[in-house]
């Protein structure tokens, strides 16, 4: 993430209230493209370029995690040459990134399951993870190979392991302990959840971790997806009133003091 010339400045408002850690559902590329006369690959590369943005929007405005989705694991289903081209991109931009990524302390983790990506990018993504391992400022997760189905199975996998082995007690599992196993983890769960495309569903992403998430959708497509726009997600996200399962006003709810 070297060049900023590519982004605009993104201003925080005094005082706003701005989510720990977005997640972000990339979707319209295709649509994108088709609507311009273009081959969906197109759209695929355009959409990267907005990958990278948001990042540096994030970025500029310290918030200290980002997951972008990325491939789900129902991609794989896409025609042949759509994924092989994604697959290519996705090397391609790994490669690119790592140097402006470590110089600006970004740290970066493919988080899904892996056992079908090809060698030179699954060999990419081990130098990336272990070239920004040391980076604080950014915590950037992108979802490849990811279904938050999947991500709950593993998690459920490695408890049982370790209960077969008579490592653990069942009874002693709590829901820390669970989301200990999920494939964000350490992370916090997202504060807010941006869907462009104009699709109002989640897509199989962070199943779990979306539980009390703010939920932003936008028709616009992904690769028009700017500084102004990001602005108008956080702007939403800071007029939400977030209960958590509460109730707004604790004071105005108490009981009655007796005359
Ligand atoms: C999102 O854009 C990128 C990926 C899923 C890889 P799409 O490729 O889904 O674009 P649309 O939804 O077909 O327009
Ligand atoms: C979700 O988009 C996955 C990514 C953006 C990576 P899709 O295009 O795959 O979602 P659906 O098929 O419209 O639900
Ligand atoms: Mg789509």
């Amino acid at each position: 993430m070297a060049e900023t010339d590519e982004t605009d400045e993104i201003s925080s408002a005094p005082g706003s209230i701005l989510p720990a850690h977005i997640a972000v559902v990339m979707d319209g590329n295709g649509r994108w493209a088709q609507r311009r006369g273009l081959a969906r690959a197109e759209g695929h590369a355009h959409g990267a370029i907005a990958a990278r943005r948001i990042v540096e929007y994030c970025y500029q405005q310290n918030i200290p995690y980002l997951t972008l989705f990325a491939f789900s694991s129902e991609n794989w289903n896409r025609p042949q040459q759509e994924v092989a081209l994604l697959m290519e991109l996705f090397t391609e931009r790994l490669q690119a990134e790592t140097a402006g990524m470590v110089e600006r302390k970004i740290s970066l983790r493919v988080v899904g399951s892996r056992s079908r990506f090809p060698q030179a990018l699954l060999e990419r993504i081990e130098a990336v993870e272990l070239a920004t391992a040391g980076g604080t400022h950014l915590s950037l997760q992108v979802a490849a190979d990811y279904g938050g189905r999947w991500d709950i199975v593993e998690a459920a996998r490695q408890l049982a392991s370790k209960a077969a082995a008579g490592e653990l007690e069942p009874s002693t599992i709590t829901e820390q302990s669970f989301c200990d196993g999920l494939a964000l983890s350490p992370a916090p769960d997202p504060d807010l959840l941006i869907r462009t495309g104009g699709e109002s569903r989640v897509s199989n992403f962070l199943l779990w971790q979306l539980a009390y998430a703010e939920l932003y959708f936008t028709e616009l497509c992904w690769p028009d997806f700017d500084a102004d726009e990001f602005q108008l997600a956080l702007n939403w996200f800071a007029a939400r009133s977030r209960r958590f399962g509460l109730i707004d006003d604790l004071e105005s709810s108490a009981p009655a003091e007796p005359e």
